[in-house]
């Protein structure tokens, strides 16, 4: 895929982490890496990127932690926003915005949708029975409730999903319920509240999801056995004061809008922002409303009902809003078994990997274990080897071995292309060749097997070195020797454009030599300039420093 004259906007959408904890490489390669994996290819084939998330900083995620450090929500949310937004710098991950779901635009947004959907009747008001705590005296959120899951029989399920099977649930679902405040057993009051009429919606739904081509199959059965079990209408306000006001008048105190009906709101309302940011108010319908345009839902698997059902639902109901192009979930990255998962303190956090690796290495480790077709088991072990034996090994090396050759046995200049014969040609052909495969895997999400593409690259041009012999003919034959390293140099320069996506940092270290990697396309190096002595691209890790073994 070489540039294309016609730009396709792409709205690159990545879930909102909730600011309730410090999120773990789980996270990390569940949704954001490859998000920004994704986003940074599409600028660099022409294409109009906007990358958007925030910190969902509503929801009982929250609130159960303000209650149990004895603090506020508002102060656990700004402690762990501050965090992502490290997190985000040190990694380079390229969004055009990361807000919070705390904005005014935010909840103004919000408010508009919610009540769309009011006055077309797929709101409505209900009175139903939910989880009380008399000792508590206060209603239960579904994340304050826990029991023993309908479907797996996990013991650990939540009122409002299991975690162990991935179903959502409704809490009077859970066999044996406790209430996490008390740990008394909860007795169900009336009480009102809105809901959203998802059975509305059943037909437009399995027409519009029996129609994605190109979807993960994982996605797409997980999605329709969804609707084939009958979709069920929802409530869309908790009881609950932190959280969005509900729009409407007369449903009684301390109750705000559900987290998950208002995150995922988050997509559109991030675009707004971004562009009133801009000063470009409507800018923001180049990704919402035109029909040739691309939206990417980047998520983990736990979160694949609302994107392709529950956020469907709410956009065919608001009317004339593209609904998601494609919505490539990954699976679970797991830690010795069991998922990685922040509040259950499983796996590293992101803070703390970036102690102990560096960016791109990181980035690196995780990519190549990218957990897009199934469950993906990852120690620091391997992603140690991942770092010592594959990207150091073989990408960090060639650069260095090519870029040191010429540094000494051709003047530190740059060699010309002009003598090249079949076998230098060669070389380069099958390096163009795989900068279009990297281009296609990648524009299909598939990232892990791109990224093995592009590291073939590189293993390609190490061989086509040890069959020249460029440090032999250096001896015997200078002028080829140098022919030979300018090729090998312009085959680095190649495998250069397929990483950069996965290698900001390491990428831009090069630009003194080559330029910056401003396309999808391999560029001849400017021969005859002269090179700095080169220094390593990446550090080894050294095991003993993380206490393992050798
Ligand atoms: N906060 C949710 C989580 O961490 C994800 C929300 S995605 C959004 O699981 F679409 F709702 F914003
Ligand atoms: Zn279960």
């Amino acid at each position: 895929m070489t540039n294309k004259n016609d730009s396709v906007p792409v709205l690159v959408a990545v879930a909102w982490p909730y600011a309730s904890g410090s999120r773990h490489l789980g996270h990390l390669a569940g949704a954001y890496l490859p998000a920004d994996v994704f986003a940074r290819f599409q600028r660099l084939t022409g294409n109009e990127v906007l990358m958007v998330s925030g910190s969902d900083v509503h929801g009982t995620p929250i609130t159960v932690r303000a209650d149990s450090e004895g603090t506020t929500p508002s102060e656990i949310v700004g402690r762990y926003h501050k965090e992502f937004l490290d997190n985000w710098e040190k990694l380079a991950i390229s969004w055009d915005l990361y807000t919070s779901t705390g904005t005014d635009n935010h909840s103004e947004v919000t408010h508009d949708v919610f009540m769309k959907l009011f006055e077309k009747g797929h709101i409505d008001k209900r009175s139903s029975e939910q989880f009380y705590d008399e000792d508590a005296g206060r209603f239960l959120p579904d994340r304050y409730i826990e029991g023993v899951c309908p479907h797996c029989e996990s013991p650990e399920a939540r009122g409002d999903q299991c975690e162990n099977c991935g179903r959502t649930l409704d809490p009077e679902e859970l066999i044996k319920p406790i209430s996490k405040i008390s740990g008394s057993e909860p007795t169900l009051k009336e009480t009102e509240h809105f809901y959203l009429r998802l059975s509305d919606f059943q037909e437009p739904l399995s027409k519009w999801l029996s129609g994605r081509e190109g979807w993960r199959n994982h996605v797409l059965n997980f999605s329709k056995g969804w609707i084939e079990e009958g979709l069920h209408d929802r409530a869309i306000t908790r009881d609950l004061d932190w959280g969005i006001e509900v729009p409407v008048e007369g449903i009684g105190e301390g109750k705000k809008i559900y987290v998950w009906f208002e995150a995922v709101i988050g997509y559109l309302s991030a675009a707004k922002e971004w562009s009133k940011n801009n000063g470009l108010e409507d800018d923001w319908k180049k990704w919402w409303t035109n029909p040739d345009s691309r939206s990417v839902y980047f998520i983990g698997k736990d979160n694949i009902p609302f994107h392709t059902i529950i956020w469907p639902a709410m956009l065919i109901g608001y009317g004339d809003l593209n609904l998601p192009s494609n919505v490539p979930a990954n699976q679970y990255v797991t830690f010795k078994g069991g998922k990685a998962s922040a509040s259950r303190g499983v796996g590293l956090t992101i803070t703390e990997s970036l102690e102990v690796f560096e960016a791109d290495s990181l980035r690196y480790a995780l990519a190549a274990s990218f957990p897009e077709q199934s469950d993906t088991e990852l120690t620091v072990e391997e992603i140690c080897r991942r770092i010592n034996e594959e990207l150091v090994a073989t990408w960090g090396n060639l650069v260095n071995r090519v870029l040191s050759m010429i540094y000494n046995s051709c003047d530190a200049q740059i060699p010309s292309p002009e003598l090249r014969n079949g076998d230098d040609l060669a070389l380069l052909e099958g390096i163009d060749q795989i900068v279009e495969l990297v281009a296609e895997e990648i524009d299909k999400v598939e990232l892990r097997a791109a990224l093995q593409k592009g590291m073939s690259g590189a293993a390609e041009v190490n061989a086509y070195l040890n069959a020249m012999e460029p440090w032999k003919l250096s001896k015997t034959d200078p002028e080829r020797a140098a022919t030979v390293l300018g090729t090998a140099l312009s085959a680095v320069a190649g495998v250069r454009v397929c990483l950069a996506p996965y290698l900001p940092f390491s990428t831009e270290l090069l630009n003194d030599v080559f330029g910056p990697v401003d396309s999808w396309q391999r560029k001849e190096p400017p021969h005859g300039k002269k090179i700095e002595k080169p220094k390593p691209l990446f550090k080894k890790v050294d095991k003993s420093l993380l206490g393992l073994d050798d």
